[in-house]
């Protein structure tokens, strides 16, 4: 990054997944993707977001009846008339090469725990498809299927929020003023930077908290069915098998739960502010909730996915000055396949000189 930001603007949410994907690689793996090093994505991971756009054609699909009577079934994957047959490649390729860097690591082991030593706990088993073991050993398929998630929910998720964090902090200057003397004021080298130091910057939670009602992650719904027997949601009752879920991104920016919806303010999450008194903080549930909600908020004793957005802004306005690049208030008129579909977040980053390393 040093290189590129002397020579101009950067990009700097590709940045972000160098950064979050290498942290994930080495958790899951034992060892980093190599991403930071080299400057770009593995084309593992490149694949990953190609193959989020084509589960959002199969979900199109499954909407329309008409759609569906045209869907073929190939093998064991349900491939469709309607889609476009680049992405079916792209999406099988994603899994051969997903298959491929398990394999190595199930077979290589690891040096330390890392987080498929806890995949891998009660055993592999090499039967197809889902393991019945009533050991709960788990099936080869089922390990690939679990690192896909790992990999991408650890990783995507946090690079987005903190591109939405980016801009939404480098879109007004007062706000990115006060974070960036709370940063290099706290802290006067990059070691004493860490997990716990980080964490009792309250501005900086504040304003993480906002980039995540603001511009969650995953933006809309995420289902659950209802139980045999359906199910009574606010006082309505829903027949069994319904699919039901609440969309993030219009919860979050509700007007009837938060004053000045549409606003970045970090003071709503401060409680000095009287405007946001009455805000419903609680229904910002970006991790989702109850027993499948995100597991990265609530990883072993530390709350990762806290932890990793806190240090990574942290280091970078420790050690840059950032400012927006012209044209940059474009940046969140975006799309949504599933996930954001960002265009380039063009910032301006000058390496700080008053710092010791
Ligand atoms: C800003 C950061 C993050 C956000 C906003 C986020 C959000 C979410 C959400 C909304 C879900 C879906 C839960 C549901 O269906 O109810 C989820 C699932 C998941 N997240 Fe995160 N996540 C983040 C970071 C992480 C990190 C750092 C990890 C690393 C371990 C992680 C691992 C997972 C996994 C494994 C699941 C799937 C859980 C399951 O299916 O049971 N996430 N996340």
């Amino acid at each position: 990054m040093t290189a590129e930001s002397e020579k101009g603007p950067v990009e700097v949410s590709p940045w972000y997944n160098y950064t979050t994907f290498d942290i994930s690689g080495d958790l899951v793996f034992g060892e980093s993707f190599g991403c930071l090093q080299d400057g770009r994505l593995r084309p593992w991971i490149q694949l990953t977001f190609t193959a989020i756009k084509a589960w959002v054609y199969s979900g199109a699909v499954h909407q329309s009846p008409a759609l569906e009577r045209a869907a073929l079934p190939i093998g064991s994957i349900t491939v469709r008339k309607s889609i476009p047959k680049s992405l079916l490649q792209k999406e099988i390729d994603n899994f051969n090469l997903s298959a491929a860097k398990t394999g190595k690591r199930i077979e290589l082991g690891s040096k330390r725990t890392d987080m498929m030593t806890g995949v891998l706990k009660a055993g592999l088993t090499e039967e197809k498809g889902q393991s019945n073991d009533s050991r709960k050993t788990i099936s080869r398929a089922e390990v690939h299927s679990n690192v896909f998630v790992l990999i991408l929910a650890g990783s995507e998720t946090s690079a987005t929020t903190l591109s939405g964090i980016t801009f939404y902090t480098c879109r007004d200057s007062d706000i990115l003023q006060k974070l960036v003397s709370e940063i290099p004021s706290s802290f006067t080298r990059d070691g004493d930077i860490n997990f716990q130091a980080t964490a009792t910057l309250n501005y900086l939670n504040a304003v993480i908290e906002q980039g995540l009602r603001c511009y969650p992650p995953f933006v809309g719904a995420l289902s659950r069915l209802t139980p045999p027997g359906g199910a009574t949601v606010d006082g309505h009752f829903v027949p069994k098998g319904t699919s039901l879920g609440t969309d993030m991104y219009s919860t979050f920016h509700s007007p009837c739960k938060f004053h000045l919806p549409d606003e970045f303010s970090p003071e709503r999450w401060l409680g000095r502010d009287p405007r946001f008194a009455n805000d419903r903080l609680d229904a910002v549930q970006a991790f989702s909730a109850g027993p499948r909600g995100c597991i990265g908020k609530r990883f072993v004793s530390c709350n990762l996915a806290y932890a990793e957005l806190r240090l990574i802004l942290a280091k970078l306005l420790f050690h840059f000055d950032i400012s927006p690049n012209p044209g940059f208030e474009l940046w969140i008129d975006q799309g949504v396949f599933y996930l954001w579909y960002k265009p380039p977040l063009l910032v301006n980053l000058t390496r700080r000189t008053t710092i010791e390393e």
